[in-house]
């Protein structure tokens, strides 16, 4: 059960200036809480207040980093069911998928918990010459101070948490702006925050518009920009990012090859189900593009069909259902569109293509145009495309060709195959035997071409938030 309102943290406190910002549940269409809105000057006092709180986070000792991770873990343990239907609601995330995630959230914590204890500098011989005879070196790592943070709709929890977590580690204050369609889990992490001893302004959580947020994107004082979103969006922000680092987790296409060798087409079937599908297909790395050996092109498109067309759609918070709505019936009505414009370019639906408002049934089609948006652009819904391959190195070339390179997934039993794959896929991580939208939250995650910029998984994420410092040493 949600509460009736939200407010926002500033420089950790609650704040109900307001309750302007509506939230919907996404399968009922009706308004399920308010929150409160941010403004341009919450904003500028949040980012006052993180550079303010820049030495007392750094001076924080790794055991007082882990200690409020700790707490957080157990609190979120303790509010597992609550956390997972606010997902349910507010994103109209199936209950067993919102589940999921507040299992992710718990684990994004507990290894940025460990992380604390990691060994984060070395001792680099510095002697390589008669010059530096004199000299021995070592670095560590100094937290890279007050970052800034927006987090996406699909995962309103635990993508502000591979943000929010590896900060508190890292010792770096924070500016987190969720997406204004699902801020309830990351007002919910902040609830929790607000529970620790974390030095005052050490976080906001500020749920804006878009333009009230130039801020967090141009302003100096922020020394890390961190968005997770679609591409057009996410360049367009690092054009105005200034100095900053800047870390990017956009969209993909992503592909999934199944070679010949792979006997198993029950299991090939059964992974890419979900990965096609769950979350209503609303994940980066959902599966897309389907490349199929053609020697196991009818097996494996046969059994997807038939699985697909007995998914489950409808009330996310029933137990049985597999298919929800998608974040709002104008996402719906637009990847309907692009089905509709492949089958109108002589594609064919093979199950699924019809949509009731928001709720769009689980769609497989074939025969589709590789220029058919499709295929090249993110679907970010419940749509995929399947082809055959006669060789295996033709469709690594077909995965290469898209502009994103987020993951692939390759079914294979060949070793050679599977180095070749991971030689020459042009992706941020290649999966064997899984589909491209498996994710495990230790893991590098993250991608290159238009898909962006640095890696997630916490220790890659601390690295980032960090700065090499070095200390050289003369012994005259
Ligand atoms: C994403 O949609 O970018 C994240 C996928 C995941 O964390 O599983």
């Amino acid at each position: 059960m949600l509460k009736d309102q939200y407010p926002y943290y500033l420089a950790n406190k609650p704040v109900q200036a307001n309750a302007e910002l509506e939230v919907t549940d996404k399968y009922r269409g009706q308004v399920a809480t308010r929150v409160a809105l941010a403004d341009a000057q919450a904003l500028d006092q949040a980012i006052a207040a993180a550079e303010a709180a820049t030495p007392a986070m750094a001076a924080l000792k790794p055991y007082q980093r882990r200690e409020v991770l700790e707490h957080c873990v157990s609190r979120f343990r303790a509010r597992f069911d609550e956390l997972a239907e606010s997902l349910c609601i507010e994103a109209g995330k199936p209950i067993k998928d919102a589940e999921g995630e507040v299992t992710r959230l718990i684990e994004t914590f507990r290894v940025a918990a460990a992380e604390t204890e990691r060994d984060i500098g070395a001792v680099v011989p510095l002697a390589n010459a008669a010059r530096a005879a004199a000299y021995e070196g070592m670095y560590k790592r100094v937290p890279i101070g007050p970052c800034a943070f927006i987090s996406p709709f699909n995962f309103p929890l635990n993508l502000a948490a591979h943000k929010v977590a590896p900060a508190i580690a890292a010792g770096c204050p924070f500016v987190l702006k969720p997406a204004s369609r699902t801020p309830i889990g990351a007002l919910i992490i902040g609830e929790t925050l607000a529970e620790t001893d974390l030095p005052e302004g050490a976080f906001s959580i500020l749920p804006m518009t878009r333009k009230a947020a130039d801020a967090l994107v141009e302003d100096d004082r922020l020394k890390l920009l961190s968005f997770t979103g679609s591409d057009t969006v996410g360049w367009e922000l690092k054009a105005r990012a200034g100095k900053k680092k800047v870390v990017m987790e956009l969209g993909g296409n992503a592909a999934c090859i199944i070679d010949e060798t792979w006997d198993d087409l029950d299991d090939a079937v059964a992974r890419l189900i979900i990965g096609a599908f769950y979350q209503s297909g609303q994940s980066c790395i959902g599966v897309q593009r389907v490349l199929i050996h053609r020697s196991r092109y009818e097996a494996v498109r046969d059994r997807f069909v038939e699985a697909a067309s007995q998914l489950k759609a409808g009330d996310p918070s029933d137990r049985e259902t597999f298919i929800g709505p998608m974040i709002s019936e104008g996402e719906a009505e637009r990847l309907h569109g692009w089905i509709q414009e492949a089958e109108a370019a002589g594609g064919r639906i093979l199950c699924g293509g019809g949509r009731d408002g928001a709720m769009l049934q689980a769609t497989l089609m074939e025969n589709v145009d590789d220029d058919q948006r499709l295929v090249t652009e993110e679907a970010f819904g419940p749509a995929a495309v399947l082809s055959s391959f006669d060789d295996f190195d033709e469709a690594l070339a077909a995965v290469n060709n898209s502009r994103f390179g987020l993951q692939a997934g390759v079914f294979t039993q060949d070793l050679y195959r599977m180095q070749r794959a991971w030689d020459h896929l042009d992706v941020g991580g290649v999966i064997i035997g899984d589909v491209p939208s498996w994710r495990t939250d230790q893991m590098p995650y993250g991608g290159v071409k238009d898909s962006g910029l640095g890696r997630e998984g916490l220790r890659f994420a601390i690295d980032d938030m960090s700065e090499i410092r070095l200390l050289a040493i003369r012994t005259p």
